[in-house]
């Protein structure tokens, strides 16, 4: 949705008429538009707890960091707190940030003994250098453009000790333009699957809404995506931004049913 505001302009001609000017002071990416969208999205996001493809995504951080009883792990961009929580079962001390208050406040619920502060991903990190063993980042850095997302590797190396790994994931330029259904039908036919017909009829049936509204949320990212804001992942564009940020790239695969990426780097010793 878009807002207007109509100025009256002295006409520069000099003629003495004035003319309207449209200016366009809000729109669907607003600061202010930007901030409701993700204290709206994060208050249902939980929703996605009930995905086999989404809590695949997150373990899948776990199974490629390999984090251990005292490492200290960074949690960027940490929305409602899932990945931090995996890491703080495994005896990890977890420390994250997000840009959204809703999601700040869930993490700390979710996650009491964690070290959430308020940071943007597009800024300097508010941590001292080489401080992280480990930096998991689930669904979060696709959401900047190339440039922001070439800086803040640079910040991730920084904060990141030598020999320390990161994981990386987010949506792929192949995300469109049924990758929300797509999610939902994979957690469906996993249910058949794994479990029963009856189980996977009476999750369709009770997980309906919580489906709808994930992909309301999402298509307003995909419409972002194509106006620039934001850089999906690909095998290729993560291999140069970690390459430019001094890390080396160790792997990179999909996940979430073939709709996301997710790549392994690590910090040289020397
Ligand atoms: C899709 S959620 C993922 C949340 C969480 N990592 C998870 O997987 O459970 C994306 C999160 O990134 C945050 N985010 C988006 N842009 C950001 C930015 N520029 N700086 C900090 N956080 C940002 C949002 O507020 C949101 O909490």
């Amino acid at each position: 949705m878009q807002s207007e505001s109509i100025a009256l302009q002295s006409d520069p001609s000099g003629a003495g008429r004035t003319r309207a000017r449209s200016t366009q002071v809000d729109g669907p990416d607003s600061a202010a538009n930007l901030e409701q969208f993700w204290r709206d999205y994060m208050t249902v996001f939980d929703e996605l707890n009930k995905s086999g493809p989404f809590r695949g995504t997150v373990d899948r951080h776990l199974e490629l960091l390999k984090p251990r009883p005292g490492d200290v792990v960074l949690d960027a961009g940490c929305g409602t707190g899932n990945l931090a929580e995996a890491f703080v079962k495994v005896g990890a001390r977890v420390d994250g940030f997000d840009f959204c208050q809703v999601s700040l406040e869930q993490s700390r619920k979710k996650v009491p003994t964690g070290e959430f502060r308020f940071a943007d991903m597009r800024e300097r990190l508010p941590y001292e250098n080489a401080r992280f063993d480990k930096i998991g980042s689930c669904l979060a850095m696709h959401l900047l453009d190339r440039k922001a997302q070439e800086a803040l590797l640079r910040e991730c190396s920084r904060i990141l000790k030598p020999g320390g790994t990161i994981a990386i994931s987010g949506f792929a330029r192949s995300f469109r333009p049924l990758g929300p259904v797509n999610g939902y039908i994979a957690t469906l036919s996993h249910w058949m699957r794994t479990k029963n017909p009856l189980g996977g009829t009476v999750y369709a049936v009770l997980n309906a809404k919580g489906a709808a509204q994930i992909s309301y949320y999402i298509w307003q990212i995909m419409g972002r995506e194509k106006r620039g804001m934001y850089d999906f992942f690909s095998a290729r564009a993560l291999g140069e931004i970690f390459s430019q940020a001094g890390l080396e790239m160790v792997q990179c695969e999909t996940v979430f049913a073939g709709q996301c990426v997710i790549a392994l780097a690590r910090k040289p010793v020397s």
